[in-house]
């Protein structure tokens, strides 16, 4: 709770909704959870980080996994600057390696919303052959979805509401916050 007084944006933020060490935990919780998968698996592991959003979970994330694994990252754009969804995606920056074969990809988002650039993601990773895609996301708004998809692995479901921090943007703003944030309705609403 502090935080939201000492940094500078934290005067824009409502309330915490999850705390360094909840964070924390699920990191570690999931590092457990890719670890089995790819221990049964036997194949090379890939995350592929989706930026910016993810780059915070990312990193804490590869520290905690104990299987060797190799990193990417893909940038896509499925949002304007703010936080209303223009539902088409576009690849900004393509993975560097295509040859993926003998390789379980786990697609690393902070968020997942309507589903839709996680959808297009596993299917173009798919595309691109793939031996496996995993999906795997820090947040989830299930409420949100448009498209049928449901991640393999997650740190917490939350409720219908625009939050920031741990990677998390608004018009670039607030990624470096140490905590996920609820954002005051009248920031983004002005
Ligand atoms: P989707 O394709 O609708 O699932 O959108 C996922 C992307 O939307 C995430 O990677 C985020 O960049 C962005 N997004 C969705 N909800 C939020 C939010 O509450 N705060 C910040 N970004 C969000
Ligand atoms: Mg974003």
């Amino acid at each position: 709770m502090q935080y939201i007084t000492e940094h500078v944006l934290g005067k824009n933020i409502d309330r915490v909704l999850i705390s360094e060490v909840e964070i924390d935990s699920a990191v570690r919780r999931i590092a457990e959870e890719i670890d089995n998968f790819s221990r049964q698996s036997g194949k090379n592991l890939l995350l592929l980080g989706i930026l910016k959003g993810s780059v915070v979970f990312m990193g804490d994330l590869m520290k905690r996994i104990k299987t060797p694994v190799e990193i990417d990252f893909m940038k896509v754009s499925s949002y304007g600057s703010g936080a209303v969804s223009s539902g088409r995606i576009n690849i900004i920056l393509d993975l560097a390696r295509k040859n993926l074969q003998d390789t379980d990809i786990v697609i690393i988002e902070d968020i997942i919303d309507s589903g839709r650039t996680l959808s297009y993601l596993v299917d173009y990773m798919k595309f691109n052959g793939a031996n496996s895609v995993k999906t795997c996301t820090l947040l989830d708004k299930p409420s949100r979805r448009v498209v049928d998809l449901v991640p393999d692995f997650v740190g917490y479901e939350i409720p219908d509401e625009f939050v920031v921090g741990y990677g998390l943007d608004y018009a670039e703003q607030y990624r470096a916050l140490p905590y996920i944030g609820v954002l005051k309705s009248e920031v983004y609403s002005k």
